[in-house]
């Protein structure tokens, strides 16, 4: 009996040998298009390639397609466990051609398969057509010898595939098989065609046309081939089940389930078994795509199967979580086929554990309140829908999990009453937001958001990603459409621009439709709507239009280098300086980093190159960057660094980075940094490149600030510092490692120099000095003198060394120096209690038109406006002495 990964196999190489390229299962969260909630078929990931907006080099293809119809409009969550064919989580098998072969060649190959490769008796299949499609059925009479009572025609579009609303279509063949007359039911197009005697296996769609939204259709270029064939089903078939849930790949993990749960996989708890079995695939492979449980959006859909398959665990009696016991099973039957799966295997494991542990917090409470409902009610009755909605309030019951405990006792829902419960108490937070005091500017974005629902962010997986223009405000108000050279805002349905939060400045880049392109300046978020600040640079651009958003690379890569560095660089001196240091704000731009903490005092030279060297280690290290989802209790619990005084949701996300030990820090294995972070980060710490610290300075009291670069500004950096290390040491004649004892020896020569010269300039001012020169005015010997290039500071000395010269007089000297005048005036100690040194300083300034001047008679000083009126100045000294005489 093949295996449903021997089934896969054989499909994709089946196809292979006849010229297909086998091509990777494309994520679960559609890259390239924005107007579905998950890759729900094989040619989502290949739309642009039927339309030929893109060629690749391959016009043939094979894939084995994730897919997950649990929400939007294929949403299959309420069937699953009840029935033999419904799944939330599929494979579908598919090949392609882009204009390449068509009907003539894609009817043959699925023959051949179906019949030789899987040994299908032929007398077991019968197909539909669609109506008109007569050259369908030549082809299954010629390749098949099919009779015409086997080759149905159907008039409706179930015979006429279409994408969505819009997008390529095409009239299709489906192929189906007869499980014998002892199961009831009838063939396709007949009234009894719901019962489950024929089974359709494989959808073979002629691609050959494009909807377009006014409802016009157009013939495409070329004619192309889509086809679908679930894994799930055609491995029922192959090994003789009539259930899906019978195969080989479900029965194993029903069998986990029941072994987690020690149940019987058969017994009473079949139903909850196969809702597990199901629900552990299609919650295992969002998360490792990307999404994590939320209330909003793909994360809110993922967090409903979660906890339906967390009630079911219950239903079986397990007293703990059981869900991520399963996931070894489910990865040792899919890893190798999905390596996406082994290698997200512990954050899946985690996210489920995390979940299942909070949500059985209120499981019991919310199960007895329902119970409690439920008996005051008649037999039978509708749950009103205020009571489903306080389940899903307060106790985190989505509505769908209230009507799957209701559906076990043949009761429903009043959901007209649930949703207007929800509405009651949108409003009331509305209300509260509204006196809350925000600026008029911001509430436009909370109609938007109440409108069209916060903005799904993509960036964390990507940089490009289609999105729908859901609006564009300008001037502050909603707008149709905007023109070149008009200044929009523009709102998306999700986006892979980061919008500025927690110090990381917002994407720019470029956003581009069938009609315009504008520039996106920058991207903020308000009331969880992200807007694009942008300018129309090309053609117009108008709301409800497709949109190809492209975050521009390379600043992106710098800003997460510099934001990965800062946690580094947080930790680092953690460690250095003590558990005191907290992030008291931080920036992250493209071209640098700026880290403000809480510490008293500068950080030392030492200290700056220790942390700097262990960054840099870190970043050697070129470990990978892992993030994960879990409470913020769980994450301060495994010690992550928050903000104080931050207010955290119901989940965070824990950023941790570097692995102890050989560097000789910390623990072997453990994590390095570990902290809550919602901002984008590089993928490993390598991708940092280098760190350089510019420098410690203070921000405010008791906050240090330190800024710094990452890679190639770190490296440009440090050879700017190296080249002008080498032009030094060329001016100095000297090798680079000497140039701190030349400079710091040039720098004593210097002082020892100034010193020198200081001596000489008062020699010189000395000139001949002595009494020869000097004056007799009334007995009293006076040198009056005026002197240039002595600074204020060295008139002292050259005052008393003129009065050791003379052995008695007075003297005054007048000085100009840097702009500055001075006069100072000695008289020897014989003389001063006729003449005092203060008169004559302060005669000499009035003269020169300043005042005061102080000191001792023996010796004084004092400033003046300038040195204009110095022999003025000189004259009136020379008075006073003759007065004192
Ligand atoms: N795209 C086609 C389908 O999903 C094959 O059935």
């Amino acid at each position: 009996m093949p295996s449903l990964n021997d089934i896969r196999s054989t499909f994709l190489s089946y196809f292979e040998r006849n010229g297909h390229r086998v091509v990777d299962s494309s994520p679960l969260v559609p890259r390239n298009d924005p107007t579905l909630m998950f890759t729900n078929s094989g040619m989502v990931q290949f739309k642009n390639l039927f339309t030929g907006v893109e060629t690749r080099d391959y016009v043939r293809a094979t894939t084995s397609q994730k897919c997950v119809r649990a929400g939007g409009k294929h949403n299959d969550l309420d069937n699953v466990g009840y029935t033999a064919r419904h799944h939330t989580f599929f494979e579908m098998l598919g090949n392609f051609s882009f204009g390449d072969y068509f009907k003539e060649q894609a009817i043959p190959y699925a023959w051949e398969l179906l019949t030789r490769d899987f040994g299908i008796p032929k007398d077991k299949l019968l197909v539909t057509i669609y109506h008109t499609d007569d050259e369908a059925a030549e082809i299954w009479k010629k390749v098949a010898g099919l009779s015409d009572d086997k080759i149905i025609r159907i008039p409706t579009s179930d015979n006429f595939w279409q994408m969505g609303p819009t997008g390529p279509c095409g009239p299709c063949t489906e192929i189906f098989y007869d499980h014998g007359d002892h199961i009831w039911g009838g063939p396709p197009g007949s009234p009894d065609e719901d019962g489950d005697r024929f089974i359709e296996i494989w959808n073979l769609v002629f691609m050959q046309n494009e909807q377009f939204e006014d409802g016009s259709m157009r013939a495409l270029d070329m004619q192309s081939i889509d086809t679908g064939m679930g894994l799930e089903r055609i491995g029922a078939l192959l090994q003789g089940k009539h259930d899906n849930y019978d195969t080989d790949l479900m029965r194993s993990l029903i069998e986990a389930s029941a072994h987690a749960t020690s149940s019987d996989p058969d017994g009473p708890g079949k139903v909850h078994h196969r809702v597990i079995a199901d629900h552990l695939r299609s919650t295992s492979f969002l998360i490792a795509d990307g999404v994590m449980p939320s209330n909003e959006g793909r994360g809110y859909v993922l967090r409903r199967i979660m906890r339906r398959a967390m009630r079911h665990a219950h239903m079986l009696g397990a007293q703990d979580p059981v869900m991520h016991r399963l996931v070894p099973a489910l990865v040792q039957q899919m890893g190798t086929a999905f390596p996406e799966l082994s290698r997200a295997k512990a954050l899946i494991e985690e996210t489920l554990r995390s979940e299942e542990t909070r949500f059985r917090q209120t499981l019991d409470r919310g199960l007895r309140l329902l119970d409690d409902e439920l008996a005051k009610l008649p037999e039978g009755a509708t749950l009103p829908g205020e009571a489903a909605f306080k389940l899903y309030d307060t106790y985190g019951f989505p509505l769908d999990l209230t009507q799957d405990a209701l559906r076990e006792q043949g009761r429903s829902v009043d959901t007209a009453g649930f949703d207007s419960a929800m509405a009651e108490q949108k409003a009331k937070a509305r209300a509260a937001w509204s006196g809350s005091g925000e600026t008029s500017d911001a509430a436009i974005w909370y109609d938007l958001a109440e409108k069209h629902g916060t903005t799904e962010f993509l960036g964390y997986d990507t940089e490009e990603a289609e999105g729908q223009i859901l609006t564009l405000v300008r001037d502050g108000a909603e707008a149709g459409e905007a023109g070149e050279g008009d200044q929009v805002q523009i709102v998306v349905n999700q986006s892979p621009f980061y919008a500025e939060s927690g110090g990381q400045v917002g994407d720019t880049g470029l956003i581009k439709t069938e009609t315009g392109a504008a520039r996106v300046t920058d991207t903020k978020k308000v009331a969880g709507v992200f807007v694009h600040m942008a300018d129309v640079t090309l053609g117009t651009i108008a709301r409800g239009q497709g949109a190809q958003l492209s975050v521009d690379h390379d600043r992106r890569g710098m800003i997460r280098a510099n934001h990965s560095a800062t946690h580094l660089l947080h930790e680092a001196l953690r460690r250095s300086l003590g558990e005191h240091v907290a992030q008291r704000g931080s920036l992250n731009a493209p071209d640098r980093l700026r880290f403000d903490f809480s510490h008293n005092h500068a950080v030392s030279a030492e200290d700056l190159s220790k942390i700097e060297g262990e960054v840099n280690d870190f970043i050697r290290q070129n470990s990978a960057v892992e993030t994960r989802i879990m409470t913020p209790d769980d994450a301060r619990g495994i010690g992550a660094q928050a903000l104080f005084g931050e207010k955290y949701g119901d989940e965070v996300r824990v950023v941790s980075m570097g692995r102890q030990g050989n560097s000789g820090k910390g623990t072997d294995g453990q994590t390095y940094s570990l902290e809550l972070c919602g901002g984008t980060h590089v993928a490993r710490t390598g991708d940092i490149g280098a760190f350089a610290l510019l420098g410690d300075s203070a921000s405010s009291a008791g906050v240090r600030r330190i800024e710094a670069l990452t890679g190639q500004a770190a490296l440009d950096h440090l050879r700017n510092s190296d080249r002008q290390l080498g032009e030094i040491a060329g001016l100095l004649k000297a090798q680079a490692g000497d140039v701190v004892n030349r400079v710091r020896a040039l720098a004593d020569d210097r002082k020892a120099l100034a010193a020198e010269v200081a001596t000489l300039k008062r020699q010189l001012a000395m000139g001949g000095g002595g009494s020869d020169e000097a004056k007799e005015i009334g007995g009293i010997k006076f040198i009056g003198r005026r002197v240039e290039g002595v600074s204020g500071k060295e008139l002292g000395p050259l005052v008393d060394e003129m009065k050791a010269k003379l052995g008695s007089g007075a003297v005054l000297v007048l000085a100009e120096a840097d702009g500055k005048a001075t006069v100072a005036a000695g008289v020897t100690s014989d003389l001063t209690d006729r003449v005092s040194a203060v008169s004559l300083v302060q005669a000499a300034t009035a003269a020169l038109g300043g005042k005061g001047g102080g000191g001792r008679p023996d010796r004084a000083q004092g400033g003046a406006p300038d040195l204009q009126a110095a022999d003025a100045a000189i004259a009136e000294v020379e008075k006073l002495i003759g007065e004192s005489a």
